[in-house]
């Protein structure tokens, strides 16, 4: 990896200490330059003429995604986010009332709300698998409650929001394809920053942001589909005329690969803009941004363990780029000034983003940090001191 080159792309990394690609990281320079063009294209020919012009360079969003995930172009689709990503793939799970969804007590919490809504208006259940006691998901637990309850979907988020930890999608992935589960992934906090393989993890949906660790624009996101679904038919509660055909007034005929879950209208600017994210990222190489990541996430974690009154909050056997931890000895809003004085980039989780998670570990907000590898050691033990100070 070529850090000086990476560096120089990323022009905002330079005159602050950036921890924050878990929020919405910093697009390399290329992302905004392939974005900025394609605007200025649009200011001369309309949008219509610019995305007839350009079919070539938007078709490059689904064989990059496909690189990315391992599977083929027409199993992406692109969504605005990831919860619009997630809500398509959700809509399309032909529930009946009293089915169950299993999730885990790390799911995000915008997906503990649908699971909620759904269980409000349609009568369905939810079931999450406990934590053992080093806080990874209980894998034997999660069998038993497949077998017991036969859920109609199994719902995982690979890497929460407010843990370091990565949870074990690829088992599970095994246990929905022994039990015949619908299983869809959030792997909003991963894409960018793990090896995200869907052969491997064996989803059939899974849906992803492209801000954070991908380096993306905001306003983007995809879903994967898996043949599985597009062979069963399953499409999104509201498909509109780009996932179906209207042919005859009471009749619809749907599309037969995963566009079938887009809307018709989108920003080809930001489409663009994200293809070149995941381009970056594939030429990198998602393995060697794991193991440069490897190194300094470890080095954060052990030196911010070392600081008296700092509880670093992660658990898991494997985690991953985001380091969560408290200060026991001073309010929240004291602490985000005294970083953001020292022109550190940071985000806070509350209790009412994890709550599950926050009442077992008996804290009501988190400080995360959230480093990728435009960032450096140097980098790493400056906030480390800095904190330190505190
Ligand atoms: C694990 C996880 N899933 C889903 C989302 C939602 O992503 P978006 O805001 O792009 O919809 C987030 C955002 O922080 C997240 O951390």
């Amino acid at each position: 990896m070529d850090i000086k080159k990476i560096r120089k792309d990323t022009i905002g990394c330079e005159d602050k200490l950036f921890f924050n690609s878990a929020g919405s990281s910093l697009p390399p320079k290329p992302v905004v330059e392939k974005m900025t063009e394609y605007l200025q294209y649009e200011e001369q020919i309309g949008g219509y003429d610019a995305a007839k012009h350009r079919a070539g360079e938007i078709e490059r969003f689904y064989s990059e995604t496909a690189k990315l995930l391992n599977c083929k172009p027409y199993n992406v689709a692109f969504a605005y986010n990831a919860t619009d990503a997630y809500a398509r793939a959700l809509s399309a799970i032909p529930f009946e009332s009293g089915d169950y969804i299993l999730t885990s007590n790390d799911d995000y919490i915008s997906n503990q709300i649908a699971f909620l809504s759904l269980q409000k208006r349609f009568g369905i259940k939810i079931l999450r698998a406990d934590n053992l006691s080093n806080g990874d998901i209980d894998l034997m637990q999660f069998e038993e409650l497949i077998k017991r309850h036969s859920p109609k979907l199994v719902a995982v988020t690979h890497v929460p929001t407010n843990s370091g930890m990565v949870q074990d999608v690829e088992e599970i992935g095994r246990f929905c394809k022994e039990y015949n589960t619908w299983y869809l992934v959030d792997a909003c906090q991963s894409v960018g920053q793990l090896p995200v393989d869907v052969e491997k993890i064996g989803c059939d949906f899974l849906s992803a942001t492209g801000r954070k660790f991908l380096r993306g624009p905001r306003g983007t996101g995809f879903l994967y589909v898996s043949d599985a679904v597009l062979h069963e038919k399953l499409e999104a509660l509201f498909i509109d005329m780009r996932g179906a055909d209207w042919i005859n007034a009471d009749e619809y005929k749907i599309r037969m690969d995963a566009r079938r879950y887009e809307m018709w209208e989108f920003s080809y600017a930001t489409v663009i803009g994200l293809a070149e994210a995941i381009r970056y990222a594939n030429e990198i190489g998602i393995e060697n941004i794991q193991s440069y990541n490897e190194p300094i996430v470890k080095l954060l974690r052990e030196e911010l363990t070392s600081i008296k009154n700092i509880r670093v909050l992660d658990k898991g056997s494997s985690l991953s780029n985001i380091v969560t931890f408290n200060k026991t000895d001073i309010q929240l809003g004291e602490m985000k000034q005294i970083l953001s004085d020292e022109n550190i980039y940071f985000s806070v989780s509350l209790k009412e983003n994890a709550i599950i998670d926050f009442m077992k570990k008996d804290v009501d907000w988190a400080i995360r940090f959230s480093p990728h590898y435009f960032n450096t050691e140097d980098e790493v033990r400056k906030v480390v001191e800095i904190i330190r100070s505190i």
